[in-house]
């Protein structure tokens, strides 16, 4: 049976500490502020926002919303985001996504100021995580590093196989692990015989979008199990990408869904804005 790494424990020992820095920047005069932009009426992002605004609140990071309609231009949207660049009030931008097919995500991205940049997505932000040397990382492949170090589960020499190659989590996840010296491998949907590839990982990542894609076979026994999805199965119920059941059977450590990666990734987002105010 494997031991679960709990987000919650982990969130709870770091948003005190995030805590306490917002406290000490108050006291010299400083406050901290997010701005948080949803466009349109996504449901799992206004779950999303929601959550994020009310970590703020529990650290002292004052949260601006910014709810506009589906049918917002890129032209208003990229109008709001300069205002907010200039804005000395906000130290963090986040743009929450997917944004509605008519705007060009990347575009967006791009607009944001770097240095407010606290989901680490702009590719100045991008290019300082490729070279090693960063401000801002981004939240869910950082929160996953703060669970491996919290547990003592070293990463060096480590076969560590992610699957799902996108620029919010697997290609950045892949160079945290490299970074801590991990030997790492990125699957996706066009790996032949994947299998065999997460039979090798003594440390495998799960971030396919798809409920239950890894199951027990797929898995080394004693393997460390990350999962990143956030699903809803057949009944409506949240999961996550791993078979749960069965893999905390043959892993030696298991993240939940929820109660993973989930509380992590917006523990980070805090910790990037008040990094923000910090630097
Ligand atoms: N949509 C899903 N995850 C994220 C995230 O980490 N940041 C933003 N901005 N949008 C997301």
């Amino acid at each position: 049976m494997a031991e679960i790494i709990s987000g919650k424990i982990v969130s709870a020992a770091k948003r005190e500490e995030i805590k306490t820095r917002v406290a000490r920047l108050n006291e010299q005069g400083k406050s901290v502020g997010l701005a948080v932009i949803i466009v349109g009426n996504n449901s799992a992002s206004r779950v999303y926002v929601n959550n994020k605004k009310k970590a703020c609140e529990e650290v002292g990071i004052n949260s601006f919303e910014y709810a506009l309609p589906e049918e917002t231009t890129q032209a208003e949207l990229l109008d709001l985001i300069a205002q907010l660049n200039n804005d000395p009030d906000v130290n963090g931008i986040l743009c929450q996504l997917p944004l509605p097919s008519h705007i060009d995500e990347q575009a967006v991205i791009n607009a944001i100021d770097p240095s407010k940049d606290v989901d680490a997505f702009h590719p100045f932000n991008v290019g300082h995580i490729m070279i090693g040397d960063y401000t801002f990382l981004p939240c869910t492949p950082a929160g996953i590093m703060e669970m491996l170090k919290f547990y003592n589960i070293s990463v060096k020499g480590k076969k560590c196989v992610v699957i799902g190659r996108s620029n919010i989590v697997g290609k950045p996840m892949a160079m945290l692990l490299l970074k801590e010296n991990g030997t790492v491998e990125i699957c996706h949907s066009r790996t032949e015989n994947l299998k065999e590839e997460t039979l090798s990982a003594d440390i495998l990542v799960a971030a396919v979008g798809k409920a239950y894609f890894v199951t027990a076979d797929m898995v080394k026994e004693g393997a460390v199990v990350i999962d990143v999805g956030m699903n809803r199965n057949a009944e409506g119920k949240l999961c996550g990408d791993v078979d749960y059941d069965e893999v905390e059977k043959k892993a030696s450590f298991i993240t939940p869904v929820p109660g993973g990666v989930g509380p992590m990734t917006i523990t980070m987002l805090l910790e990037n804005t008040v990094r923000a105010v910090e630097l």
